[in-house]
């Protein structure tokens, strides 16, 4: 195997014994675990505390003044002592040591540094053997670490999830650029991941729809453009709908028979058609079907863009009608639901074991209309049921706008009173505020491809202002492309998921700030420095890293060496944000270490010394973009 086995870098490292294998220690893919697992090592017999205890006290550091790693001293748990007190009798018992420094201590907290040298030693040829797969680690996705024949866990993200007919709003673009991130992530962890797309593709509005087609739809138009298409014919006819609507209650108002008028309406007719569609009439069924597949068909050129796939275009229609039956008859026997003016429901303040508050908060949910037809949330409730059955998932995520959080509440609650408690603990709603004033230049947009086109063109705008780079980038429309999508991916995911933000297209296309294009331009800088040095890969993995003793230097390998357990805190957080702010505090640190850090016009030995620095802060730059879901550019 390409991994190292800890025994074998501790060899490297001329440390004498073996150090003990602590449980979430995985020195063949995250360096620090090294140091973690040896100052624990060197901790357990100095404050009597038990290494199990040690291990997990020990914290990385998100500013490279408080230390490389830092242990609380209350984590410990001694009792009757000052930790001041503590910590500096601890401190005084430290050995001199290869790898850290003489700790130092501030309020609480012991401070570790690492040893410069040993630390470029360890990391700096680990990220140019691992190159993509440095900061992942697959053993956390494993059923069983101690049997990797058990294989991986297996997850579901359910995510982007639009309606057919209807404009992506932002509210599905965040859940696309959140969900591809949550689904990378998890792929990097060693998870089975299967990505879900849950349309909305079913319901009366595809009656109205087939109506709309039938009346004003074009072959040509939906074949060349059916998001943009199906939308226009959907917003016709329900105008028509609408003012059909007003005249049939004004003549009502003046006492008008309206019986003859109501039953030849576009709203009975799509009824009428809904029902053919639901008892599968074949015509009914076929054209449904094509606006279904024709506009899959688009979003996937669209989701390509933006680097993401899907496993399983599911959506409201796949939920069979007996599921839904099987299902409400067990909510119905368990007496979980009750009738009410002909429909069905749930009160939640009548069930058993939820308290008054919550009760409160999940209030009445209607499982089933007076007509009988089954609604949003009874199908969700059967569609969990069947991806269970299929996939036998260990955990799922729905990645959803805040303002169904009580419908995701509901569902989640409803499938814990049916009994499938095991279920209800591994479902998880991943939510995230709004995205406020979202528009183009020429106005307010509805769809997704238009935000990406204008913010593509302004990127190339920007682009063509430097003419001589301009004259190099092999295809700049591409590349426009790319920078776009970065600048608003970035601005989509550097706050909490939470907060609500403006989107703000000057801000996002920005070459100064936190950007996206500030990234790739701090990626692209990189690739330049390897172009221009020449040296070739092989040269590169001779250097002599005992040469990089500048503070600069020192300081870019600390914040490298610090990304695979920025990784392993955001599988804790689940937000984006934990990774980007990493990435811009790193690069950060890239662009001031430059004018002290040159590769050209150096000495050979200094040239490839920084050059194999360089070259594995793009590997991590580029890893942490990726896992983002940004696309990191050479050239730009
Ligand atoms: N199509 C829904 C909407 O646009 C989102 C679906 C969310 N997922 C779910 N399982 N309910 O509002």
């Amino acid at each position: 195997s390409e991994l190292q086995t800890l025994a074998q870098k501790l060899n490297a490292l001329n440390l004498e014994g073996e150090l003990p294998r602590y449980p979430n220690c995985f020195p063949e893919v995250n360096p620090v675990d090294i140091y973690r697992a040896y100052l624990t090592s060197i901790l357990a017999p100095i404050t009597g505390v038990d290494a199990a205890i040690v291990y997990p006290a020990l914290q990385w550091t998100n500013t490279l003044d408080k230390g490389d790693m830092v242990l609380p001293i209350p984590a410990l748990r001694i009792k009757g002592k000052k930790p001041q007190d503590l910590g500096e009798e601890w401190v005084q018992k430290f050995p001199e040591s290869p790898l850290v420094q003489k700790p130092t201590i501030t309020g609480t907290f012991i401070q570790f540094f690492f040893k410069p040298e040993k630390l470029a030693q360890l990391v700096i040829p680990d990220i140019l053997t691992r190159q993509g797969s440095f900061g992942q680690n697959k053993f956390l996705g494993l059923q069983d670490l101690t049997d990797p024949s058990k294989g991986q866990k297996k997850m579901i993200v359910e995510f982007s999830s639009p309606n057919i007919a209807k404009p992506f709003h932002a509210g599905h673009l965040r859940s696309t650029i959140i969900g591809g991130f949550l689904a990378n992530l998890y792929d990097a962890a060693g998870w089975n991941v299967t990505r879900i797309n849950y349309l909305g593709d079913w319901g009366k509005q595809y009656g109205i729809l087939a109506l709309g087609y039938k009346k004003y739809g074009n072959k040509d138009e939906l074949e060349a453009d059916p998001i943009n298409h199906l939308f226009n014919v959907y917003v016709k006819i329900s105008k028509e709908k609408e003012e059909e609507e007003t005249e049939i209650k004004t003549l009502k108002e003046a006492g008008e028979d309206t019986t003859q008028l109501r039953a030849r309406s576009i709203d009975e007719k799509a009824r009428e058609y809904f029902k053919a569609m639901t008892d599968n009439e074949p015509e009914a069924i076929q054209l449904w079907s094509h606006f279904r597949e024709l506009s899959i068909k688009r979003y996937k050129e669209t989701y390509a863009r933006l680097n993401i796939r899907f496993d399983e275009y599911s959506g409201e229609s796949q939920v069979k009608q007996e599921q839904m039956d099987i299902a409400s008859k067990k909510i119905a026997d368990m007496g979980i639901s009750k009738e009410s003016d002909g429909a069905v429901i749930i009160d939640f303040s009548e069930q058993k074991g939820i308290a008054k508050k919550e009760a409160s908060q999940l209030g009445v949910a209607v499982i089933k209309k007076k007509d009988g037809t089954a609604l949003y949330l009874t199908r969700d409730i059967s569609e969990m049921v069947q991806r269970h059955e299929k996939y036998r998932f260990d955990h799922m995520i729905y990645v959803v706008a805040s303002q169904q959080d009580l419908h995701l509440k509901q569902l989640f609650k409803i499938i814990d009173l049916m009994g499938y408690d095991d279920l209800a603990n591994k479902v998880q709603h991943i939510n995230f505020g709004m995205v406020l004033g979202m528009s183009t230049r020429k106005g307010t947009v509805k769809f997704l491809d238009d935000i990406l086109r204008d913010v593509a063109d302004k990127m190339h705008e920007v682009m063509k202002a430097n003419d001589d780079k301009y004259q190099q980038v092999e295809n700049p429309e591409a590349t426009a492309d790319i920078l776009g999508i970065s600048s608003v991916m970035v601005q989509d995911l550097s706050g909490k998921r939470g907060n609500n933000y403006t989107f703000d297209i000057n801000v996002m296309t920005s070459f100064e700030g936190d950007t996206g294009p500030y990234l790739q331009y701090a990626h692209a800088r990189l690739c330049s420095i390897t172009r221009k040095s020449g040296l070739t890969p092989e040269e590169v993995n001779t250097a002599d890293l005992s040469l990089l003793t500048e503070p600069h230097a020192v300081n870019l390998i600390r914040i490298i060496s610090q990304y695979p357990d920025v990784f392993v805190n955001t599988l804790k957080t689940l937000e984006p944000t934990t990774v980007l702010t990493y990435l811009f505090r790193m690069t950060h640190v890239l662009s001031s270490s430059y004018p002290h850090l040159k590769v050209v016009n150096q000495e050979r030995e200094l040239q490839l010394a920084r050059a194999a620095l360089y070259d594995a802060a793009k590997v991590v730059l580029a890893n942490g973009m990726k896992l983002i879901g940004l696309s990191p550019v050479e050239r730009m």
